[in-house]
């Protein structure tokens, strides 16, 4: 059997850990869109590309167009939808069975990275395994209309990474007069 990998979180909230409204995300940033992207399809080696892990509700929340998410392997978790692999798009019934499968190969070598992209279920599930060693959060510093949460997390227990090489680089930006904060947490 092979050791299970970890993954890392990637994650918008607003200041109350609000993330989610009817099914979506409760606001529209075109710069946390664009990190977010950016972050998930970043290799270090050209050869492989990242797994983007997700909750079946996450996935319908993507519009039809754009799904499966392009350049990496998507991962679909349900229960009540069939299992299927695909070159591009993974359908899976149980969340170990799933870390199971992305620490075995072919994916153990041709999976750089894990991606955790959601829900709240998928993350939780996830910190309370204990799998996740790093999370990207974007802090968005504005109360927001939301029915999912991911009030768990105490940041406090965790170290702040700098996200970039570059001490001085601030990542706080702003974008309609909402202001939001890429962070890197360790976990
Ligand atoms: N702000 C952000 O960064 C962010 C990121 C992602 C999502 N969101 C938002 O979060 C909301 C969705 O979150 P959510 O927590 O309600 O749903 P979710 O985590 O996206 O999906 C939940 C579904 O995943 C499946 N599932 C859960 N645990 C499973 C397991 N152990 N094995 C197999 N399947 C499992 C079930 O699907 P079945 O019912 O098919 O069995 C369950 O209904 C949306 O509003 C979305 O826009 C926000």
């Amino acid at each position: 059997m092979n050791p299970v990998r970890k993954m890392k979180i990637i994650v918008a909230m607003d200041v109350d850990a609000g993330i989610g409204k009817n099914g979506n995300l409760p606001w529209a940033l075109k710069k946390d869109m664009k990190f977010f992207a950016d972050t998930t399809k970043h290799v270090m080696d050209s050869t492989k590309r990242n797994a983007i892990v997700m909750g079946r509700k996450c996935w319908e929340s993507i519009p039809e167009k754009r799904k499966p998410l392009p350049g990496r392997l998507n991962v679909v978790l349900s229960r009540s939808q069939p299992e299927k692999i695909e070159d591009n798009l993974i359908f899976v019934n149980d969340f170990d069975k799933m870390m199971n499968l992305l620490s075995s190969e072919p994916y153990k070598s041709q999976i750089e990275t894990i991606w955790n992209i959601g829900g709240a279920e998928i993350y939780q599930m996830a910190l309370d395994k204990e799998l996740v060693n790093e999370m990207y959060v974007t802090h968005i510093y504005k109360k927001y209309d939301t029915d999912v949460s991911l009030s768990t997390i105490d940041f406090s227990k965790y170290e702040r990474l700098k996200l970039q090489d570059d001490e001085n680089t601030s990542n706080v930006v702003e974008e309609n007069g909402v202001r939001f904060e890429f962070c890197r947490w360790k976990v």
